[in-house]
């Protein structure tokens, strides 16, 4: 059966891969794009996310603007990851039709109406911080009826964080935004960096990728090499964790993927630990469980996966 998905994202170099994953699948209907600051600015990501979609050739994917900023912080972004525009790389620059425009209906109304619309509880797949999936419960907490399950990309449970040594990125910019998911009570499934960083693209996968040769592939591998700089250098290896893309896979294929059902909590406040998905591995806590947290995946399927879904695109 088709999954109806609402991805709500930070565009984005992966942002841009998981959009191309969705788009491609013929198991993946996308009722929309949500965009949210993180990566860059408001005005970048819904920018970006026009550029994606034109590239491809599918303007026929709806795109809304959410929130510029978190809950109670103000906005950090990573242009060190992704540029200032959130989507720099090399070769030409892509052009967006003057007729393809942001709608004027706002995200958050987006998503509580999409999801009273649809007779079918919808997926929800925020790829970057959580505060446009807040925002709709807070607005109708009625919607937790009629979402399948929120898979998103966030959060550290038993490793490093990319952004502070605790934390992963899109949970520490919107740590409040996090709770008000996690403590939903609707299904959830965690693509922290402990499994992403097993998803990691190499020149190898690059390059066989490219030789697919057709616009998505050349656009897949141009944003990978801008995208591998940051990790190169971090990392010190030739290894970049392809995080965004994982939600969407899980979508197509969840074999690809093992984890457990605990509890995780974030830290709102601490200065030190702000953002931590703090995850009950052993439920020690004795806290009720609230999230799949996903820790293997089978990389090797995965891209498998990925190249035969980029080759159906334009
Ligand atoms: O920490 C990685 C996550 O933060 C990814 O979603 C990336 O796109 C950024 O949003
Ligand atoms: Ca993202």
């Amino acid at each position: 059966m088709v999954k109806k998905i609402i991805l709500d994202c930070d565009p984005g170099h992966d942002d841009a891969v998981a959009i191309m994953l969705a788009a491609a699948s013929n198991d993946i209907q996308i009722l929309g794009i949500t965009c949210v600051g993180g990566n860059a600015t408001l005005e970048n990501t819904k920018l970006n996310a026009l550029k994606i979609c034109s590239l491809i050739e599918r303007t026929d994917i709806k795109i809304y603007a959410g929130s510029s900023k978190p809950l109670k912080y103000d906005l950090i972004t990573a242009a060190h990851v992704h540029g200032k525009s959130g989507l720099d790389k090399d070769g030409d620059p892509i052009v967006v039709d003057a007729s393809y425009n942001i709608q004027k209906e706002n995200a958050v109304d987006f998503i509580i109406n999409e999801c009273h619309k649809n007779i079918d509880p919808i997926y929800l797949c925020p790829t970057g911080p959580l505060t446009n999936i807040a925002l709709s419960l807070q607005k109708d907490s009625s919607i937790k009826e009629k979402i399948k399950e929120i898979v998103f990309m966030g959060g550290a449970a038993l490793c490093l964080g990319n952004i502070t040594p605790s934390a992963e990125f899109n949970i520490y910019v919107d740590p409040h935004a996090a709770n008000i998911v996690l403590n939903s009570g609707i299904p959830l499934t965690m693509m922290g960096l402990d499994v992403t960083h097993k998803v990691n693209v190499n020149n190898e996968i690059i390059e066989n990728i490219k030789k697919i040769n057709n616009k998505a592939s050349i656009f897949f591998a141009e944003l990978m090499e801008y995208y591998s700089r940051f990790h190169r250098e971090l990392y010190a290896t030739d290894e970049s964790p392809l995080h965004d893309p994982c939600v969407i896979a899980y979508l197509i294929n969840e074999d690809i993927f093992n984890g457990k059902l605990v509890n995780v909590q974030v830290e709102e406040n601490s200065e030190l630990t702000r953002g931590k998905t703090v995850t009950d591995w052993l439920g020690v806590t004795k806290r009720k469980p609230n999230c799949k947290v996903i820790t293997e995946a089978n990389a090797k399927q995965f891209f498998t996966l990925l190249a035969k879904e980029l080759a159906k695109l334009i």
